[in-house]
């Protein structure tokens, strides 16, 4: 595995539409091997390949569905990840407003309008199809990476940043 470098704001690539994987082979099994490190690395939750410069319809996410509800990890608890190929978001429910993050936009806490749930299908590493219903970060985090795919960002999507609320606050007083 290695660290692969994350794509930050300013680069087109971020704004670039991916195209289906069409290869289950062991090229795709190192990019999710290397993506999951790249996220482990970079604290995050979700990574899109084209933050890593891949131009391809895959994201990874970590997947917190077995932790406690107060969110507390268990002694010796192992981070475990979902990968998406070839996504598609089949229905959504709900809508919630909530702060986001990006590793690709570092310090920019965007306001964005999520579903509160979410019914995926996608393709596991080995080409396997897989149907996946989601809510609360996990129904987020597909969305954000489901974006990133087809080239849209946080910029797009946020109705105001966190950042931009504090400086207006402070240029009042
Ligand atoms: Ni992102």
């Amino acid at each position: 595995m290695a660290l692969r470098t994350i794509v930050q704001d300013g680069d087109p690539i971020l704004k670039k539409k991916c195209r289906a994987v069409t290869n289950f082979d062991d090229r795709l099994a190192q990019l999710l091997d290397d993506m999951r490190e790249t996220l482990a690395d970079a604290n995050g939750y979700g990574l899109a390949g084209p933050q890593v410069g891949v131009m391809r319809r895959v994201f990874i996410s970590i997947d917190e569905r077995d932790l406690p509800e107060d969110g507390e990890r268990p002694e010796g608890y192992e981070t475990k990840y979902l990968e998406f190929i070839n996504p598609e978001i089949l229905s959504t429910e709900g809508e919630i407003m909530q702060y986001e993050g990006c590793l690709s936009f570092p310090g920019r806490n965007g306001a964005v309008r999520r579903p509160a749930k979410v019914k995926a299908r996608a393709f596991d590493r080995h080409g396997n199809p897989f149907e996946i219903e989601a809510e609360g970060m996990l129904a987020r985090c597909i969305c954000h990476e489901s974006d990133h795919l087809d080239g849209v960002t946080i910029l797009d999507r946020a109705e105001y940043f966190y950042e931009d609320l504090e400086e207006d606050e402070g240029e009042e007083e």
